[in-house]
């Protein structure tokens, strides 16, 4: 099972941004608190759609999930009141006004970007990001394809970040390699529509293949990726 939602944050929040949500989990409210103003309807709008996916995957009503919320931790969700469940993984991104959520039974990470004039040189951003291998192949796309390109593979590292054990990814995506591949191989696919750029990474090619993402229409590209870590000298 794999499914994976983007949505448009609802701006500003019912009650404002002072109102907390009743339905958040105790680690949501606490986290809550904490957040600066401007990051609580996105942080909200993302635990909702997170609910939204867990109840369709599981049947579970949306609000019987306690979902954590340890800033820089994955979030892991759970059903309460003793439901019988099987364990399920789960992801969240938000970006500029736009929020995406994964669940699958098996290890998950989504990534959402949204474009925004660069705010950096192409050539910065991919000596930072890309392997050495990888930025001799970017040097020799076309000087327009070079933005898009850096995107899907910022957005699949990402997805592939998330969906690692805890302190097992390289934070150094230098040393991370993100090459399209056949839907058969791949472990992380992404999708694009103007302005936004989905990533959604599980081990299962089979899954990912099947896999749509709701809250994109059906123009939306989609490619396949296989995303691995490299040794510092690729
Ligand atoms: C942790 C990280 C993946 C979050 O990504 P981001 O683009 O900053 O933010 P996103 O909105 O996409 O994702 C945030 C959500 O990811 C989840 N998350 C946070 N840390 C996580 C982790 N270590 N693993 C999995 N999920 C994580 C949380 O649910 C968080 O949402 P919340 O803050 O509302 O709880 C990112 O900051 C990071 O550390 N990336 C790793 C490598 C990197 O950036 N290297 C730099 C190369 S130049």
């Amino acid at each position: 099972m794999l499914r994976v939602a983007v949505a448009r944050v609802n701006q500003p929040l019912p009650g404002g941004s002072a109102s907390m949500p009743a339905w958040l989990g105790d680690s949501e409210q606490l986290r809550w608190t904490q957040l600066a103003p401007d990051r609580r309807a996105p942080f909200a709008a993302s635990r909702a759609l997170l609910r939204d996916l867990l109840q369709a995957a599981t049947g579970v009503p949306a609000r019987a999930w306690d979902v954590s919320a340890q800033a820089g931790g994955a979030p892991v969700a759970r059903a309460t009141h003793e439901l019988a469940v099987a364990a399920l993984h789960v992801s969240l991104s938000h970006r500029l006004g736009w929020v995406a959520a994964a669940v699958a039974d098996a290890p998950v990470g989504v990534d959402i970007e949204c474009e925004r004039p660069p705010r950096s040189d192409p050539s910065e951003r991919a000596a930072l990001m890309l392997s050495p291998a990888e930025r001799l192949a970017w040097a020799d796309l076309a000087p327009d394809a070079r933005d898009a390109a850096l995107l899907a593979r910022w957005t699949a590292k990402e997805a592939w970040f998330k969906a690692a054990p805890a302190g097992d990814a390289p934070w150094d995506f230098r040393r991370v390699s993100a090459r399209a591949c056949a839907p058969a191989r791949a472990n992380v696919r992404t999708w694009s529509a103007s302005p936004l750029h989905v990533a959604l990474c599980c081990a299962d090619a089979g899954a990912l293949a099947d896999a749509r993402c709701d809250g994109l229409g059906p123009e939306a590209a989609t490619s396949s990726w296989f995303v691995h870590r490299v040794a510092a000298a690729d």
